[in-house]
């Protein structure tokens, strides 16, 4: 899949910006303050109804302004030519995908899927285990279509044995039928989240080969311990879990565990080794998605240059390049390496203008 046409109104300092970009690498690049992170923040708008850099999407319509729009022609693996659109007025977001009202952000987030990767993609490594569960959550969201109502399943079951636990109940049919619920949402969860990291790993194994001199490891930590069946933990843990107020096991609280040689990669790698690192796990999840869709989603890459030194960037634009999916790049440096090889386009942005290069 990749944007052929796309026009952007009033994001940030982007008035009415039109552009025909490259199915394969584009690059924009122009002092701070351009825009160049902009109009990538109108293409995950577009997909997400959100922005990556604000909780506050007033924060991102243009000053002065009350109605932003961000509309484009997609080209489709499977329906060919495809319009859509997605505008906020007064608060309000409404969403247009082949002519039809769009009622859910979920829909509009398969029906355009991009990877982001900008200057916090680290924190797949150096976050808390929250970010790492939201992230292996939508990676599974977009290839697998159970899993969503699974999820929901699991957390309302947990939400009614925390309330449960709450108000003093530690016995009963009802709490060990939420648990029962729970159980069985969780052991399905976990078992797709094992799939998806063992698929994940085959991939990322093979693009770190000639990059990184071990193999660095990616594991499921399923949220409770393993020599144990959830069931049994929640049923020895109510009393426990009553006093501190939340459920301590389930899926909830998984993590993945990245590692090399048994390090810790968060405590061994360099800021340039977990950008690039997190990067190619990235690309993995991409090229996973893709066998299981038959759709590559597209790549949001910010800020490409912080971090990485010349070898890491070649290493990491050759990766990208085998992929042959669309690529929205931003750097404020000129990377004469990325325009070699595919289709690219460069686009010198000024001020919120877009000005097409002559590779
Ligand atoms: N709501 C808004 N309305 C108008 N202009 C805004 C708004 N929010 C931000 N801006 C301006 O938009 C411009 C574009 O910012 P953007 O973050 O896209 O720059 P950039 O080219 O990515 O810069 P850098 O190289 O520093 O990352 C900035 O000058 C910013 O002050
Ligand atoms: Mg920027």
């Amino acid at each position: 899949m990749h944007i052929e046409w796309l026009r952007v109104q009033n994001v940030r300092n982007l008035t009415d910006v039109i552009i025909e970009p490259s199915p394969g690498i584009n690059i924009f690049t122009g002092p701070n303050a351009s825009g160049k992170t902009a109009i990538l923040e109108a293409i995950h708008f577009l997909s997400r109804a959100r922005s990556f850099r604000t909780t506050r999407v007033s924060e991102i319509i243009q000053h002065q302004k009350d109605i932003l729009l961000v509309t484009a022609n997609i080209q489709h693996p499977r329906f060919g030519r495809v319009k859509t659109g997605i505008e906020r007025k007064q608060g309000k977001t409404s969403i247009l995908y082949k002519g039809e009202s769009v009622k859910k952000l979920s829909q509009q987030a398969s029906n355009i899927p991009l990877i982001l990767i900008t200057t916090n993609t680290h924190r797949l490594i150096t976050g808390t285990p929250k970010y790492r569960r939201h992230w292996l959550d939508w990676a599974l969201f977009h290839v697998e279509p159970a899993y969503l109502k699974i999820w929901y399943d699991y957390h309302r079951s947990l939400r009614h044995r925390n309330s449960l636990l709450k108000s003093g109940i530690t016995v009963g049919e009802q709490l060990s039928g939420w648990e029962y619920l729970m159980v069985e949402a969780a052991n399905k969860i976990n078992t797709l989240r094992g799939d998806f990291i063992k698929q994940l790993q085959k991939i990322v194994s093979k693009y770190t080969q000639e990059v990184f001199s071990d193999q660095p490891h990616l594991t499921l930590l399923s949220g409770w311990p393993e020599d144990k069946s959830l069931n049994l933990c929640l049923e020895l843990g109510r009393e426990s879990d009553k006093q501190i107020g939340y459920t301590r096991h389930g899926v909830h609280r998984a993590d993945i565990k990245f590692s090399d040689n048994s390090y810790r990669l968060s405590s061994t790698y360099s800021q340039g080794q977990i950008k690039l690192f997190v990067a190619t796990v990235l690309v993995a999840q991409a090229r996973l998605f893709e066998e299981r869709t038959g759709n590559k989603p597209f790549f949001l890459i910010d800020d490409f240059a912080a971090e990485l030194d010349t070898q890491a960037r070649a290493e990491f634009i050759s990766l990208l390049i085998k992929q042959k999916a669309q690529v929205f790049l931003t750097t404020t440096e000129t990377s004469p390496e990325t325009l070699t090889t595919g289709p690219s386009m460069m686009f010198h942005v000024e001020r919120g203008t877009f000005t097409k290069v002559a590779k």
